[in-house]
């Protein structure tokens, strides 16, 4: 075991090159949530200027008003919209061009809406802003199934976690980037927002050029294309000097099961019931990292602490989004010595603890002005707490829950699903915090309280597992369900799948 480790462990330049190009990609979608925060009163005072100059009263601004409120709530949801709508097709696409070249084609849609963004101050400034969120909320849904499948397909078993973590990290990283030069003294100012809308366009160009270097994923050679030496040349690429024949004879085996499977559409996905254990625990995971509320942090945070009496919020925002980055690179060290199942119950069970401490600080606040400083406290504990656990983990075990033939369209639906409820909490979390006061948070302790307990009960270990033996998992709870059987009692009768 422990020299199958060291082997599986080896962290060559070319695994390490194909996971930063891919995940530049996952840098864009960061920088498209975080972007249209500070630069908003800014963006809508563009806005009403474009729309008085076709009205009567030209100098009446309130007269606009409403329009400019839609028009930059569309613009702000729109993105996600484009997510919800396009990851629908990532596996589509990841299995009609393969992972690298299905990437290198979607960079033409972040490309496109960059410009419509950057171009924005040339036309009807609110309609190309709207156009480009989408196609760039168009272009992320895709990234952001794309990405984890392929860095999840290229990983050796005992790096799958802290590379499918190098997503979120680079994600957050992008949150932060574009929070720092939103600042009005960077980009974030009358003349260059435009520029700071359309630079997420560079990293999509620079991603391009760098996948012409990077080996196509081993597992979709051979076990979608069947082609065996180029899986075994890519394998010997990305992990170096070692002999490929274990992990072509386990992908061979994978094959074989995929062929007796057929071609697991979308629909097989929901009606095969060898797929509803791993497709829930998938679902809910996605649902949860959602519904924590973190996002709500993430597009309000600023209104957030000038509600909590912080002085300086634009700079408390920054603060999340550093604490933030720093917490996702601990999460990269600690995922395969922790496992994912423990993380995930520490980060939903802190984060709940957080939210009813920050509940109790909003709500005190008008006794005791240092009940600020708590709220403040709870909030960053919150997202370091996220970062442990909840957010990197769901977008790359839905990788490893599945076997080739169901994985693409198990990334689909998840994928799906997780940008489903962004949109919601995008388009809900102002009016419920309008209608709950202090009491937001509670609601998310709540369905946090939920989530652990499902948690616990429900969701498996993946670490160090091949892919092969995360199905015999599923394989032996669902048969000890049908006997009645616990799964503990199952491995003690010996039906363990590394028995
Ligand atoms: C995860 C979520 C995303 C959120 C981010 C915050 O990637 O999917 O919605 O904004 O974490 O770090």
């Amino acid at each position: 075991m422990d020299g199958k480790m060291k082997q599986q462990k080896n962290l060559t330049g070319t695994l390490l090159f194909a996971v930063f190009t891919a995940v530049l990609a996952s840098l864009q979608f960061g920088y498209g949530i975080g972007v249209i925060n500070a630069p908003q009163k800014i963006i809508e005072n563009h806005y009403t200027r474009v729309l008085l100059e076709g009205s009567a009263n030209e100098t009446d601004t309130k007269s606009v008003q409403p329009s400019v409120k839609m028009y930059w709530s569309l613009s702000v949801s729109v993105f996600s919209l484009g997510g919800m709508v396009s990851s629908f097709f990532v596996g589509w696409i990841a299995d009609k061009l393969g992972r690298i070249k299905a990437m290198m084609a979607v960079n033409s849609l972040a490309v496109i809406g960059a410009i419509l963004m950057g171009l924005a101050p040339l036309g009807q400034a609110h309609a190309l802003v709207i156009a480009g969120r989408l196609i760039t909320g168009l272009y992320c849904g895709l990234a952001s199934g794309l990405v984890p499948m392929y860095v999840g397909e290229i990983s050796p078993t005992a790096l799958r976690g802290a590379l499918g973590t190098l997503h979120q990290l680079a994600i957050v990283t992008g949150i932060l980037i574009s929070q720092v030069v939103g600042l009005e003294f960077i980009l974030g100012s009358e003349t260059l927002w435009p520029v700071l809308l359309g630079l997420s366009g560079v990293p999509a160009i620079v991603q391009t050029i760098l996948l012409f270097f990077c080996p196509e994923s081993p597992r979709f050679l051979l076990i979608k294309l069947g082609k065996m030496e180029a899986a075994k040349r890519n394998l010997i690429r990305l992990r170096g000097d070692y002999d490929p024949t274990k992990d072509i004879e386990e992908m061979k085996k994978e094959k074989e099961e995929v062929e007796s499977e057929k071609k697991v559409s979308i629909i097989q996905l929901f009606k095969s019931s060898n797929y509803r254990q791993p497709l829930i625990v998938s679902l809910v995971l996605h649902i949860s990292q959602q519904f924590s509320g973190i996002n709500g942090i993430f597009y309000y945070s600023t209104s957030i602490f000038t509600r909590a009496g912080i002085s300086q919020p634009v700079y408390a925002t920054i603060g999340v989004g550093a604490v933030n980055t720093v917490f996702t690179v601990v999460s990269v060290f600690l995922i395969e010595k922790a496992g994912r199942r423990s993380l995930y119950l520490v980060g939903l069970a802190g984060m709940g603890i957080c939210a009813i401490v920050m509940t109790i600080a909003l709500a005190l606040l008008t006794q005791h002005a240092w009940m600020s400083y708590l709220s403040m406290v709870a909030i960053f504990l919150f997202v370091v707490f996220f970062e442990v656990g909840p957010g990197p983990i769901p977008w790359f075990i839905v990788a490893e829950l599945f076997s080739q033939g169901p994985r693409p369209a198990a990334m689909a639906v998840s994928g799906c699903c997780n940008w489903t409820c962004n949109f919601i909490i995008g388009m809900c979390f102002e009016y419920i915090a309008d209608a709950c006061g202090p009491y937001v948070f509670i609601i998310f302790a709540v369905l946090l309280f939920i989530f652990t307990i499902f948690t616990y009960f429900k969701v498996p270990e993946t670490k160090g597992k091949s892919f092969d033996e995360i199905a015999a998992e599923f394989r032996k709870k669902k048969l000890a369900s049908r006997k009645g059987l616990k799964s503990t009692e199952m491995e003690y009768l010996g039906t363990s799948s590394e028995a």
